[in-house]
C-alpha cells in the first residue's frame, strides 16, 4: 500500500507529492496549520485526499488545544474549520470532511461531551472516513473495472490513484480492479501540465504494481486515439454539480471532446463525497487559480520570458453530455444525471 498519508502518535506522515518520482520524503504535520500549508503546497492533492487530510487536521487541532473545556475550545474549532477550508477551493470533498467534522463536534457540544471525549470522537471519525476512502475506491473498482475493455488501451489525466486517496484510487482503482479482473489494460497517462501529476505520480504507483504505462504529452492524445491505441478514458472529479458536469484537473475537457470526436467512452469515477447535489452546474464552480510559477518555472529553471502575461487554472469543467458513465461506490450511473444523481441520493437515504 502506498502510504500517502498515516496518522502516527505525533501528528499526519504524509509522502510529500511534491518530490516524487525520484524521492520518497516525508512530511509530519504536527499541527493543524501544518496540515493546511501541506494541502495548500501540493504535498498532499487529491479530492479524497485533500478531504481525509482536512479532517485529521481538525482532530490535531482539537488534540493540540489549550483549551480546558469544550466551550472554551469552540471558537478555536471554527477557527480550525476556516483555515483548513481556505486551503483549496475546488475539490468538493474538502468541504464535506469539514462539514461531516462540524456535525460531530456540535451533537457532541449538545450531548455535553468533555474535551477528552471530543478529542478522542473526532480523531475516530477521521479514522473513519479514512477506512472509508478505502473502501469506496475497491468498491468502485469493482463496479468500473467491468467497463473497461478485456484488452486495450485505456488513457487517464492527472493522477487519481492511491496517491490521490487513502489507498487504491479512483480512476486508477478502476484500471487496477479491471487488471486484478484479469484484463490486459495498456495504460497511457497524459503528462498534465503544469504540475505533471500524471508524469510523475500516475506513472510511478502504476509502474510499482507492474500495470504496463507510458507517458504522452498532453497534445498526444488526439493522435493516439486516431491511431486506435486508445479504447477508453478515465479519469477523477474533484467536484460533480447535481446535473452531472464535472470539474476535474485542466485538460480533462480536452480529452472529453477528442474521446467523443473518436467514438470512445469517456468514464469518470469518484466517490460520493465528490457528488455536490447543492451545486447545480459546472457553471457555479469555484475553479482554483495555482501560482504562476507553476507554469513559468520547472524543478527551479524559468522556462518563460521575464514578465510574460500567465493564466493558470488548476481544474476545467467538462459538461455531463460528453460522460459515458460516473463510476461510484454505490454503483455506475449513466444519463440523464440530473435523474440518476438525484434517485441513487435517494435510495441511499
Ligand atoms: O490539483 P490536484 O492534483 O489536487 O488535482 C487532482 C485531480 O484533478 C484529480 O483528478 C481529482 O482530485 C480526483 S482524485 C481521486
Amino acid at each position: 500500500m502506498i502510504p500517502t498519508l498515516t496518522w502516527t502518535p505525533e501528528g499526519v506522515r504524509f509522502l510529500d507529492q511534491t518530490k516524487l518520482p525520484l524521492e520518497e520524503n516525508y512530511r509530519l504535520a504536527a499541527t493543524y496549520e501544518d496540515v493546511a500549508e501541506i494541502i495548500v503546497t501540493m504535498v498532499v492533492r487529491g479530492a479524497p485526499a485533500i478531504g481525509v487530510s482536512a479532517a485529521y487536521g481538525v482532530a490535531l487541532g482539537a488534540l493540540k488545544t489549550s483549551a480546558t473545556s469544550v466551550a472554551g475550545f469552540a471558537p478555536e474549532f471554527d477557527r480550525i474549520c476556516a483555515r483548513l477550508a481556505g486551503t483549496r477551493p475546488t475539490a468538493v470533498n474538502l468541504f464535506w470532511a469539514i462539514d461531516r467534522m462540524k456535525a460531530l463536534f456540535a451533537e457532541l457540544r449538545q450531548s455535553g461531551a468533555t474535551l477528552v471525549d471530543v478529542q478522542e470522537k473526532l480523531l475516530a471519525e477521521a479514522h473513519l472516513m479514512y477506512d472509508e476512502d478505502i473502501a469506496a475506491c475497491k468498491a468502485m473498482g469493482a463496479f468500473g473495472g467491468e467497463l473497461l475493455p478485456a484488452d486495450g488501451g485505456v488513457l487517464t489525466h492527472c493522477n487519481a490513484g492511491a496517491l490521490a486517496t487513502c489507498g487504491y484510487g479512483t480512476a486508477l482503482g478502476v484500471i487496477r480492479a479491471a487488471v486484478e479482473q484479469g484484463k490486459r489494460v495498456h495504460v497511457y497517462a497524459d503528462e498534465t501540465r503544469p504540475f505533471l501529476q500524471g508524469a510523475r505520480l500516475t506513472a510511478w504507483e502504476l509502474m510499482a504494481d507492474g500495470i504496463p504505462t507510458t507517458v504522452i504529452c498532453d497534445n498526444m492524445a488526439a493522435s493516439l486515439m486516431r491511431q486506435g491505441k486508445i479504447q477508453a478514458v478515465v479519469v477523477g472529479a474533484d467536484r460533480i454539480a447535481a446535473n452531472g458536469d464535472v470539474a476535474n484537473k485542466i485538460g480533462t475537457y480536452n480529452v472529453a471532446i477528442l474521446a467523443r470526436e473518436h467514438g470512445i467512452p469517456f468514464y469518470v469515477a469518484a466517490p460520493w463525497s465528490t457528488i455536490d447535489l447543492a451545486t447545480p452546474t459546472g457553471e457555479a464552480i469555484p475553479i482554483e487559480e495555482r501560482p504562476a510559477r507553476e507554469v513559468t518555472h520547472h524543478a527551479g529553471k524559468q522556462l518563460t520570458p521575464h514578465g510574460v502575461g500567465i493564466y493558470n487554472p488548476a481544474f476545467d469543467v467538462t459538461p455531463s453530455r460528453y460522460v459515458a458513465a460516473i463510476i461510484t461506490e454505490r454503483g455506475v450511473l449513466r444519463a440523464p444525471y440530473a435523474d440518476s444523481l438525484r434517485e441513487m441520493e435517494l435510495v441511499a437515504k
